[in-house]
């Protein structure tokens, strides 16, 4: 199966360290002048999510009066919105719902194309606006793309028909706002926050809007600054392996992607924990024995001074449909030294996106 991966590219440059521990030593200042609050009754709405054979979380939103559906990935990786169009011919359009802007009223067409890259795909068409909505959330005129043209095998087999971005508007298509900043301007939730429940079963995930429902972790939320406002992006102290670091050697960079699959690190980092696995490679993926998730440690990786540890349990997938093995959760991706954390993690930490602090909440996942 296709390696989903929906953090957009290219990456930013990497930070130096001395820069991320510059930045670490401003954590403890930053936690004490935002301690977190519970607000009295805010506009808070619980979408949910189906979690499609581990490999993605879509949901389903309309578009246009009257409303037509579509299953999308809410991604924290990227920043725009877009569904195939009525007018695209490639195999992912034949296969998915399109989008027909003459069945809807509010349609509106600015006359601007767009293109965009994904880790695991390729997107152009043109750009259209129109009322979006989100289970009872609504966004009147919200930017959106159309696609024409679409490339990856990732789009040409997913269920889904098209991303939702959820990232921050520096990383959206120039000159458009993301449908999130809308929601907030059209007084649609209270509190510029939203979060993911990211279930292990078919049923029962969530992404919700406006605020932080105690429904879905166990003790306390931490929270970590964001190091760079533009991807949901915070510093790494240290991942380790039975007390023995094992990556992250001196602080890293780690983006916390809802759209990616698994937890992608550098490829040198990665090998190294697949030696540790015992895992034998094939093709894209990487086999390991099922009985090691009964007996491999936590992979704990630290941030802010907090461990969050990843059991086997969690890194090592048993793939629904494939019994005679397991799969690493882990991939290698790019020579960069900026882990992404994505379901593989998301999983295991219920995550809180604060677009008003430029911070992330953790806590385990109930
Ligand atoms: C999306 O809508 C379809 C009906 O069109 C429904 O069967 C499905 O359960 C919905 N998915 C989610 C995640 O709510």
């Amino acid at each position: 199966m296709a390696l989903l991966g929906f953090v957009q590219i290219p990456l930013t440059k990497v930070k130096s360290v001395r820069e991320s521990l510059r930045e670490k030593g401003l954590l403890k200042n930053f936690l004490k002048e935002h301690p977190y609050k519970m607000i009295q009754n805010q506009k808070i709405a619980c979408h949910p999510l189906r979690n499609y054979l581990d490999m993605a979380y879509v949901g389903n939103i309309t578009i246009g009066t009257p409303p037509q559906q579509f299953s999308v990935v809410f991604d924290t990786g990227s920043a725009d919105l877009w569904v195939p169009s009525v007018y695209c011919k490639s195999k992912a359009c034949v296969t998915h719902r399109s989008f027909k802007p003459a069945r809807s009223s509010t349609f509106r067409l600015p006359g601007k194309n767009f293109e965009l890259e994904y880790g695991s795909g390729k997107i152009s068409g043109f750009l259209g606006y129109d009322t979006v909505r989100i289970g009872r959330l609504r966004t009147m005129n919200q930017v959106f793309g159309l696609s024409q043209l679409e490339t990856g095998e990732a789009f040409e087999h997913g269920v889904f028909d098209g991303l939702l971005g959820l990232g921050f508007p520096s990383l959206a298509l120039k000159g458009t706002t993301p449908i999130f900043d809308n929601l907030k301007k059209q007084g649609q939730i209270s509190e510029p926050v939203f979060a993911f429940y990211l279930s292990t079963k078919e049923e029962g995930s969530a992404v919700i809007f406006g605020g932080v429902k105690k429904c879905c972790y166990k003790g306390e939320l931490k929270w970590v600054p964001l190091t760079k406002p533009h991807y949901w992006q915070i510093a790494l102290d240290r991942i380790t392996w039975r007390g023995h670091i094992i990556g992250c050697l001196r602080g890293c960079q780690a983006i916390v992607d809802t759209g990616t699959t698994y937890l992608l690190g550098p490829y040198a980092e990665v090998d190294k924990i697949h030696s540790l696995m015992n895992a034998v490679p094939l093709q894209e993926e990487y086999l390991v024995q099922c009985n090691a998730r009964d007996t491999y440690p936590d992979i704990v990786f630290t941030i802010n001074n907090v461990d969050y540890p990843v059991p086997a349990r969690t890194y090592i997938r048993k793939v629904r449909g494939q019994p005679w093995g397991c799969r690493s959760g882990y991939r290698g991706w790019a020579a960069s030294q900026t882990w992404i954390l994505g379901d593989v993690f998301l999983k295991v930490y219920f995550t809180v996106f604060d677009r008003g602090q430029n911070r992330i909440g953790l806590a385990r996942a109930a």
